[in-house]
């Protein structure tokens, strides 16, 4: 019925960090084209044998893990995070949302809020169950009362979600963003503050430790900003998990300005995959910098229920006509596209629909 537009498809679309196509035939799937798309609301055409966990009719949002119920991480009762089988469905598995039809796992399938339209339940399910397992995945570094953390791109699809998150479980979130009406909106999600990453110059990886001069350079930049962020927090303190995606240009500023025996929780590298870490900072901090991808059958439940109890919202800010889905990828790869989350129709007729046309 209608599908969310992600990040996933631009790197499907680039080639990089991989050839999706080529991870279709290693499962056994066409790699001769690529249906993407790996959020979707819809309704439930038809099951496979063996499924008693959805029946046809059901209206459901569908989260992106997918995962092989024999492989021996899986059948051992392990996270399946951590199985050679993982994969994202709509990026490494074909049949995604952008199509008339799409074919999922049962355990995919959550039930979809019945407050939300086609559109609005299609946006949040990837971006917000990732942003559950970051911030609460990883113990004991998980959000809790008064806990502050750190958010990159808090205007972005990750970022709204996880200020929200922040804010159900107590928690204090500063956003990062790059313009004033990005730090509004991180303020009305429930930010304490936000602070502007465009008045700062030293990102990227720092010069090398050895180059005294440009190094305690590169340091200034940093305590520069790790004094605006106690600011726009209205108190002298540092975060306790700071949340990452933007990778290479971020890194050592978030190892930097992260509080000792805290977390630096990372998912993306939208920026490079080359971040470096000071280890001091690291070790003599007792820090943790901490990987995090998707989420599990059980955080991508518990973060639907936050959304069905109406304390999540999807921050749907813009949908497409099936026809724009490209054009929603390429604004999006540009860092033009609005805040929040994008959806597109798929079979819905029109915006609005919270269920079938009634006959
Ligand atoms: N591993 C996973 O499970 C997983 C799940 C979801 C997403 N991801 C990845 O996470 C990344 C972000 O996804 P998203 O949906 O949040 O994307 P998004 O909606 O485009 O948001 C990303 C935000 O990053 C900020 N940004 C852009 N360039 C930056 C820079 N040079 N330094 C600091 N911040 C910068 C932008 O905000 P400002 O310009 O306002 O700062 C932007 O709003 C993507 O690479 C995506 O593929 C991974």
């Amino acid at each position: 019925m209608a599908a969310g537009i992600n990040y996933n498809n631009v790197w499907a679309a680039k080639g990089v960090p991989i050839d999706v196509t080529k991870v279709h035939e290693r499962f056994g799937e066409p790699g001769e084209f690529h249906i993407g798309g790996s959020d979707a609301s819809g309704v439930v055409w038809a099951t496979g044998e063996g499924v008693d966990s959805v029946a046809v009719g059901d209206r459901v949002v569908v989260h992106c893990g997918q995962w092989d119920q024999d492989d021996p991480v899986v059948a051992a009762g392990q996270d399946p995070g951590f199985a050679t089988s993982f994969r994202i469905y709509g990026y490494e598995s074909n049949w995604g949302s952008f199509a008339q039809f799409t074919k999922v796992q049962a355990h995919q399938c959550l039930p979809k809020a019945p407050h939300l339209t086609w559109e609005e339940a299609a946006a949040p399910t990837l971006v917000g169950a990732t942003a559950y397992r970051m911030l609460l995945g990883w113990p004991p570094n998980v959000v809790g009362e008064g806990d502050l953390v750190l958010v990159w791109g808090g205007a972005g699809g990750l970022g709204c979600m996880a200020i929200q998150i922040v804010r159900e479980m107590g928690g204090k979130a500063v956003a990062v963003v790059s313009s004033e009406d990005k730090a509004d909106f991180c303020l009305k999600l429930g930010a304490v503050g936000a602070l502007d990453r465009t008045r700062f110059s030293h990102w990227g990886m720092p010069p090398h430790w050895s180059d005294a001069e440009a190094y305690a350079q590169w340091a200034e930049g940093a305590k520069a900003f790790g004094k605006a962020l106690w600011e726009a927090a209205g108190e002298k303190r540092s975060p306790r998990i700071v949340f990452e995606h933007p990778g290479e240009e971020t890194v050592p500023t978030s190892i930097f300005v992260c509080d000792g025996g805290g977390m630096v929780v990372i998912c993306a590298g939208t920026t490079g995959y080359n971040a470096v870490a000071d280890l001091r900072y690291l070790w003599v901090r007792q820090k943790r910098l901490q990987g995090s991808h998707f989420a599990n059958d059980e955080q991508a439940a518990a973060f639907n229920r936050l959304v069905m109890d109406g304390r999540i919202d999807p921050c749907l800010s813009q949908t497409f006509q099936f026809g724009e889905i490209g054009l929603a990828h390429q604004l999006m790869s540009e860092n033009r596209h609005p805040v929040g989350n994008m959806a597109a129709l798929v079979s819905a007729a029109t915006t609005g629909m919270a269920d079938l046309p009634s006959a």
